[in-house]
């Protein structure tokens, strides 16, 4: 335990795409135990809301599939099951700690048979083309450098008309609510995370990678860049939080 909490990240910034890669695999392989509580209090059950609201813009109406990368342990799948009963899901994640997490939610709510779980990369997705209604990702594509080809991998997965949902974390517009925020993060957040984690690092690292993600209109600018079209974009909870929705042609 006193190992972990010495654990140091380099900053988003200085590290190179490998230690990038290396630096997200270790962290969450580290931290699934408490993940679902912390989301709970650092976000003050609003992580939950989120993915809720998430959810209710889904529009299944070819293959009924979803696909949700960086699953993680499984909430957005599971939320999504429990909306759609007609619907089946399969979700993915590169690190196998969060999915064995993952794994147990989803037999405990009896959804084995709907949530197929899978360990992969989200740039490499292992399915069909056009294979799914809706690809999301949900609190992932934060930890990916490569954006733009994870989003291409999103639209060759959906069938034509289907969308791609994204919700990020994100600084929020206003630069008042930017400076509290930004102080909640740097300051506040590490401190309570530390009280629930073996690695408050990995909280560290939470606050570099928002601050780190880029403004909303750039991040649409790459959803076009990737093939969608009418993207919509919701800015939740102050604009800390964003909910973007592109379709496939
Ligand atoms: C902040 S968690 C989000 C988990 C979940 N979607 C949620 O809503 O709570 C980010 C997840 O992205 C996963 N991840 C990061 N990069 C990935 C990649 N290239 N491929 C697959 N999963 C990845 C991590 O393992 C982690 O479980």
């Amino acid at each position: 335990m006193a190992a972990n909490r010495k654990k140091a990240y380099p900053l988003i910034t200085k590290a190179s795409k490998k230690q990038h890669t290396e630096m997200v695999r270790d962290i969450f392989a580290t931290i699934p135990e408490g993940y679902d509580l912390l989301n709970r209090i650092l976000s003050l059950r609003r992580d939950v809301a989120w993915r809720r609201f998430a959810v209710g813009r889904m529009k299944f109406f070819k293959t009924n599939r979803l696909l949700d990368l960086a699953t993680g342990t499984a909430d957005l799948a599971m939320e999504a099951a429990l909306a759609y009963p007609h619907i089946d899901i399969v979700a993915l994640d590169f690190v196998k700690e969060m999915i064995k997490r993952g794994q147990r939610k989803i037999a405990k709510q009896g959804l084995s048979k709907r949530i197929q779980l899978l360990q992969a990369d989200a740039l490499f997705l292992p399915v069909d083309d056009s294979a799914f209604d809706v690809a999301s990702i949900a609190f992932g594509i934060r930890n990916i450098l490569e954006r733009l080809k994870t989003l291409k991998e999103m639209v060759r997965v959906i069938a034509p008309s289907g969308q791609v949902m994204v919700l990020e974390m994100h600084l929020p517009g206003n630069k008042y609510v930017r400076k509290v925020y930004r102080s909640y993060l740097n300051h506040f957040l590490p401190r309570i995370a530390g009280c629930f984690t073996k690695n408050q690092a990995a909280y560290n690292y939470l606050s570099d990678s928002i601050t780190n993600f880029p403004r909303p209109a750039v991040f649409v600018g790459i959803m076009g860049e990737a093939g969608l079209h009418k993207i919509e974009q919701y800015a939740l909870t102050l604009g800390t939080t964003y909910l973007y929705v592109g379709y496939k042609a």
